[in-house]
This record gives structure tokens, sequence and C-alpha cells, in this order.
């Protein structure tokens, strides 16, 4: 086995996975299927909690998938760092390399195509997952894939978990003005996730028969550190008037919590946390009593999912039992993730 092998290229960490078995041996795989698959996989910043935990489920499933069908399944991972020209690059050494299927972590949803004509060129399937890119671009060509999940979903969720949280301790409305004051803080400008998810949650909570009243708000790029930042600016501004904090992703919502812990604010005061994910981080934090609740972002279904697309379409397999949306998507639901829930979450 040569799980877990690194090298270095120019464009950053390449995390290897393969030959879990020999071809062959205790397979499934019939006559004239091929002995082993070769799959890219490229992200867009490998410091990214949740998309690192679905690479991690990703190689756990694909080791799964080599003992139960015999095929070898290469898997190779690289980190775009954030830029999508070096990922363009990556994308090209994979189709030089021979993979037979390309997995995309797109770093600009908005900046697919590169990587469309040359997969096209070169007639290698891709599947591009969690940045959503519009729909418009993943028509392009008969051969392009999206795994993620239903974002609205999530803000739903959240607001439901906020206004639940509002009606059930009457404490939590600090003031006693029957107003949720509350701030947001935002994943990347432009992102889909970011976007729908800070709509839904507000608009569920007035839904639910709370009213709101929003202090500020900030954009922290999902990221924990910049997060502590903008909630220490905003706490200065606006201090324990802050009666909930919406945040966009488990990280940040942790990051609101670092602000606090390092602020004057007491315990006693803190607002009503929420968050998405369910990263192991994010769920630690709802057992702590520190979120309210967090919404399960399902990075093994979506692991999983990705995986049995890419084994599918390198074995020019049945993709019916999949059940693409449109012959095209596979999106996840996500669930709701309280006190009450979080054992089951934190296996
Ligand atoms: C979201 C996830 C965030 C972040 C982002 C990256 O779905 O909730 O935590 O990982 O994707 O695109």
């Amino acid at each position: 086995m040569e799980k877990g092998i690194k090298r270095v290229c120019a464009a950053g960490m390449v995390l290897g996975l393969s030959a879990g078995m020999l071809a062959g041996c205790g397979g499934g795989a019939g006559q004239g299927e091929p002995k082993s698959i070769r799959i890219g996989v490229s992200v867009y910043d490998q410091y990214d909690t949740f998309v690192s935990q679905m690479m991690t489920d990703f190689n756990e499933y694909a080791a799964r998938r080599e003992e139960e069908t015999g095929v070898v399944i290469s898997i190779e991972i690289y980190n775009a760092a954030g830029s999508q020209t070096t990922q363009n690059s990556q994308v090209e050494e994979m189709l030089d390399d021979g993979c037979d299927v390309v997995c995309v972590n797109l770093v600009d949803r908005t900046e697919p195509t590169t990587i469309i004509d040359m997969a096209e060129k070169n007639q290698v399937p891709v599947i591009f997952f969690n940045r959503e890119l519009v729909e418009e671009d993943l028509e392009r060509w008969n051969q392009l894939y999206y795994v993620g999940a239903k974002a609205f979903e999530s803000g739903v969720m959240e607001g439901e978990i906020a206004a639940d949280s509002f009606k059930e301790h009457p404490e939590v409305d600090r003031n006693g003005d029957g107003i949720f004051q509350y701030i947001v803080l935002e994943g990347e400008a432009g992102h889909q996730d970011a976007i729908v998810r800070t709509e839904y949650a507000v608009s569920t909570i007035v839904e639910n028969g709370v009213e709101v009243e929003k202090l500020g708000y900030a954009i922290a790029n999902w990221n924990r550190a910049q997060a502590q930042t903008k909630m220490t600016q905003m706490l200065s501004e606006y201090g324990t008037e802050i009666e909930l904090v919406i945040a966009n992703n488990d990280d940040m919502a942790l990051g609101a919590i670092d602000a606090l812990k390092a602020s004057e604010v007491d315990r006693e005061e803190w607002p009503v946390i929420v968050g998405i994910d369910g990263t192991d981080v994010g769920l630690a934090a709802v057992a702590a009593g520190e979120m309210a609740g967090t919404v399960y972002n399902d990075k093994k279904g979506q692991a999983q999912a990705m995986l049995d697309l890419a084994y599918e379409l390198s074995v020019d397999g049945d993709l019916t039992e999949l059940d693409l949306e449109d012959g095209k998507y596979i999106r996840l639901p996500y669930a709701k993730v309280g006190p009450d829930e979080v054992e089951t979450y934190m296996e």
C-alpha cells in the first residue's frame, strides 16, 4: 500500500493515494473491466476545514471501493492554493498524466472555461464539486457533472435553529425588546453558499415569527482567524447588543467564539451562535454548548457520491443507479444538528 504518499510540485502539495490492493486480489473486476483507474482532484484551498475533511472521506471511501471491486483506484489531490491559474495548470497536468476523470473544486466558480475546453479536447469527464458553477457552464459539454448540496436548505435550517432559540429561551433577547439583533459572518463574496445561506437564514427567522434587526456583517472567507478579527471589531462597536451571530460556516462561528473568549463579555452574555457544516470542531462546539447548533453538510455523502460517479465514468459504467438530477447533478441534503443530535454525528 502506498497510501498518503506526498510529493511536492511547483503548484503546491499533491497527495497521492493508490494501489490499496493489487489488481485482481479478491476483486470483483470482471473480464474486460479495467484493473486500475486514475482520478485527479484539485481543491481550491487545502486548508479549508470542510473541503479537507471531505477529501479524507474521499480517500477512505476509495480504499473501501478498491477492496470491494479489485480495481486499483489511484487518486492525486492537488492544492490550487487560491489561484485559478494554478488550478488550470494542475488540470492540464492531470490530463497529460492520463487521468480517467478529473474532480475540480473551482477556485473561481465563474472561470471554468479553460478547464472545460481542455477536458473536452482530451475527452476526459469533469466532476465539479462544492463550488457550484452556473448552469450554462455545466451545459457546455455533455461530460460535465456537479456534486454538492442543496444550498438554500442549509440557510433555512440555520434560520430555524436561530428562531427556535429565540422562542424557547426568552433570555437570549438580552434587551427584552422582542427583536433579535444579529450580525452575519459571511463566506467568500460571490460564493453560491454564502449568498444563499445568508438570505435564507434571515428570511426563515422572520417567517418563523421572530422580528430581526441587522446590526452589521463582515466577509470572513470561511476562515476562523478572519472571523475572529471581524467579530472583535464588531464586538467593540456593538458589544452585548449582539444577540445572534449567523455564520455561513462553522469555522467562522468558531472564530466568533474565539473573539468572545478573548473579550470581556461574560459567558452568560454571549450571543446565540449558529453555524453550518458539522465539521469535527463545529460539532465539538455544539456539544460544549458554545454554539446553539449547526447544519450538517454531508461531506461523507458528497465524497462517496463523487467517488461513485468518478468510478462509473472511468470504467464506462452505468450511471442510472446514481440518481443524477438532469443527468448532471448530485445534491445531498443537509440536516439540523442541535444538542440532542450532536452525539450521533460525532461518531
Ligand atoms: C461550503 C462550506 C464552507 C467552505 C466552502 C468552500 O460548502 O460550508 O465551510 O468549505 O464550501 O467552498
